[in-house]
């Protein structure tokens, strides 16, 4: 199964009424438990890294495994730039194949998103690569010190946003956040239903760890289209390392890292079920 557009995928979710998981990965172990996840569900996914996490997992090491991997795998996988910042890393994950990138100019004023997403629309048609944007501001980081207020996304804003540059997905702004969230986020479902019944743009939510199945159902019946899990499957794979180290006395690579990629495989896999209404 080849490498996909995500813009293929969301038409998939969005005619099966399901989501896409859009998991983030950072090494060969959270890419092997993803793909396995995806495989034994026998249902397409999104392998995904943002900018920032790039400081852990270079673009010119993880790249190409993500693409390796994706032309490898029995279902359709889509590579995604997450929470692309600079023009010129959205330039580049394009360059090593990368089938979808987002800019995220959620902290520019409107007009500065909608002329550099506008850019990114245009750098993207020339390798027929899907683009997501982000209106509004989820909370939270993203491999960033700085925690962003939530701002949730208006949804006449939204409209003109989607109609005038053209991006195949919005990522909205609902009271969700990157990272665990202290308690439990109240989202706003009000919001969502008035972006979804204006807008024809698959929505995006982001800040998947930690939500509720019951909130992602609710979500996925008002328009969103791809989930973004990231820490639940970080966090799933140090505290499987931390288990093993802490069961043995020499631990050993050739044991720990089978473990990791379970611990990530049984994440997605988790998620999965939920993302496809099983
Ligand atoms: P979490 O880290 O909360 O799962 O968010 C993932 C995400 O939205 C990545 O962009």
């Amino acid at each position: 199964m080849p490498l996909v557009k995500m813009n293929d995928m969301l038409r998939w979710a969005e005619d099966n009424n399901c989501a896409v998981g859009a998991f983030s990965v950072g090494n060969m172990e959270m890419i092997i438990g993803a793909i396995k996840a995806a495989e034994e569900m026998n249902t397409p996914i999104i392998l995904q890294i943002a900018e920032k996490r790039m400081k852990q997992s270079p673009m010119h090491l993880i790249a190409p495994m993500m693409v390796s991997a994706a032309k490898n795998a029995k279902v359709p996988v889509a590579v995604h730039l997450d929470h692309g910042l600079t023009f010129e890393c959205i330039k580049t994950a394009l360059e090593y194949g990368f089938t979808s990138v987002m800019l995220d100019g959620s902290l520019l004023p409107f007009e500065e998103n909608i002329e550099l997403t506008k850019k990114v629309c245009a750098e993207a048609s020339r390798y027929g690569a899907t683009v997501e944007a982000e209106l509004g501001v989820v909370g939270g980081n993203e491999g960033d010190t700085a925690v962003h207020k939530i701002t949730c996304t208006d949804p006449e804003k939204a409209l003109e946003f989607c109609e005038k540059t053209g991006v195949d997905c919005l990522a909205v702004a609902i009271g969700n956040a990157h990272g665990n969230y202290p308690v439990l986020p109240e989202l706003r479902f009000d919001v969502l239903e008035s972006i979804y019944k204006k807008v024809s743009t698959p929505l995006v939510l982001h800040g998947g760890t930690g939500i509720t199945d019951e909130m992602f159902r609710k979500a996925i019946s008002l328009g969103i289209r791809k989930i973004n899990i990231a820490t639940a499957s970080f966090d799933a794979l140090a505290m499987s390392a931390k288990k093993y180290t802490s069961t043995v006395e020499k631990p050993d690579y050739f044991t720990l890292s089978p473990d990791m990629a379970d611990a990530v495989y049984e994440n997605v896999k988790k998620h999965i079920k939920i993302f496809l209404n099983k």
